[in-house]
């Protein structure tokens, strides 16, 4: 008696793990979506145990689709992406992508390191952008589902070389993602370098917290916690001041909708044709920075130990690219808040550092959490 009840015992723990096993693949589901240059480059979905899905693609490490509830339950893609990847190799690239190597803008293209002038590709008007049109958002980086770990989690990884784009150094990048069953997708980054050299490293994600697709963005409350934002010329970028948000249409330390004040005649919001600037965290409180939809009531919190955020609520969407379902994404229908470093830091010793040197790693973490209230 006492052996069969062992038995039993063993037999029901061997299908507890087998089970355990189970449900962690279903959590993590990896398909081919595309080839790239000749590597593959997957669809992974992630589900939380709420049920809610998160769809990543190795394609630029990036998010692609992100669906959670409203506050009748009712279930939504809210960020941007393509139900293809021929499409989102045709439309834009840097959609929901890990941004790199210096997200954001670099004056004419152009920086200096211990007295070397590095040059990199003018794609935005006189300045570079986004690390170039071939940057980190336009490669296919290696992808890992990590099993062990207590959430849907995947690590993308690339090894950037010496001089992409005009960058020294070789490079090491991960960004890894994790899918918590509260609704939360936290980012990891990690960076090191073989040489001197500048990064500033950011997610480009477009949210509508009406459902992406939904018409445009500016209904939704959003709050920075930053009294301070940095102002930029006609081509966006800094002129070197850092402002007070107080008094401006850019202060949103208390809940503003993105479209109140947009039209103002405030020479940022003109020279920004509305906002797409860098705001500076005061890092006085955990959360630095939420957006709330009163129609849906979904929630958005963001959370980063970056110095500031670029928030753009696409100022230069025109509804000619065609997402999900077939829904164009029209003028302002989507907002990024973008984390990370001021733009052109480069260019500005006073601005926080963005030189990573050979033997330092750098570590950053960046949260978004959806709720509804
Ligand atoms: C910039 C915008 C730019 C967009 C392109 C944002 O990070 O701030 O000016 O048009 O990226 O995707």
């Amino acid at each position: 008696m006492k052996k069969i009840n062992q038995i039993l015992i063993l037999l029901s723990a061997a299908l507890f793990l087998s089970g355990c096993n189970l449900s962690k693949k279903e959590t993590v589901k990896k398909e081919l979506f595309g080839t790239y240059k000749g590597s593959e480059v997957y669809l992974l979905t992630l589900t939380n145990k709420a049920g809610n899905v998160l769809k990543l693609t190795n394609f630029g490490a990036r998010i692609t689709w992100l669906e959670v509830p409203d506050k009748d339950g009712n279930k939504d893609n809210i960020t941007f992406g393509f139900d293809t990847f021929d499409g989102m190799i045709a439309g834009d690239r840097y959609y929901g992508a890990v941004v790199g190597r210096y997200a954001n803008r670099i004056a004419m293209g152009k920086f200096t390191l211990d007295g070397v002038e590095y040059s990199l590709p003018i794609n935005n008007g006189p300045n570079s952008l986004h690390g170039g049109p071939e940057g980190w958002h336009s490669v296919a980086w290696n992808t890992e589902i990590l099993e062990k770990a207590e959430f849907p989690t995947v690590k993308f990884t690339y090894a950037s070389p010496d001089m992409e784009a005009g960058y020294p150094g070789n490079m090491n990048v991960e960004a890894t993602y994790t899918w918590t069953d509260n609704n939360e997708i936290i980012i990891d980054y990690m960076l090191t370098t073989d040489k001197k050299t500048v990064f500033n490293i950011t997610n480009h994600a477009y949210f509508n917290l009406h459902g992406a697709g939904n018409g445009d963005i500016l209904d939704h409350q959003l709050v920075i916690k930053g009294s301070k934002f940095v102002p930029v010329d006609t081509f966006l970028i800094p002129t070197g001041e850092l402002r007070p948000v107080a008094g401006t249409p850019f202060d949103f330390t208390t809940s503003h909708t993105v479209g109140e004040r947009i039209g103002e005649a405030y020479d940022q919001l003109i020279f920004g044709k509305g906002y797409d600037h860098t705001f500076i965290f005061d890092n006085a409180e955990e959360v630095d920075a939420t957006v709330y939809e009163p129609v849906s009531g979904r929630f958005m919190e963001v959370i980063s130990d970056q110095p500031g955020v670029q928030f753009y609520c696409g100022n230069f969407l025109n509804g000619t690219m065609i997402g999900h379902g077939g829904k164009p994404y029209i003028y302002r229908s989507g907002l990024c808040l973008e984390t990370g470093h001021y733009p052109d830091s480069p260019n500005h010793p006073d601005f926080p550092t963005t030189v990573l040197n050979p033997g330092d790693t750098y570590k950053s973490k960046t949260i978004y959490r959806f709720t509804v209230k």
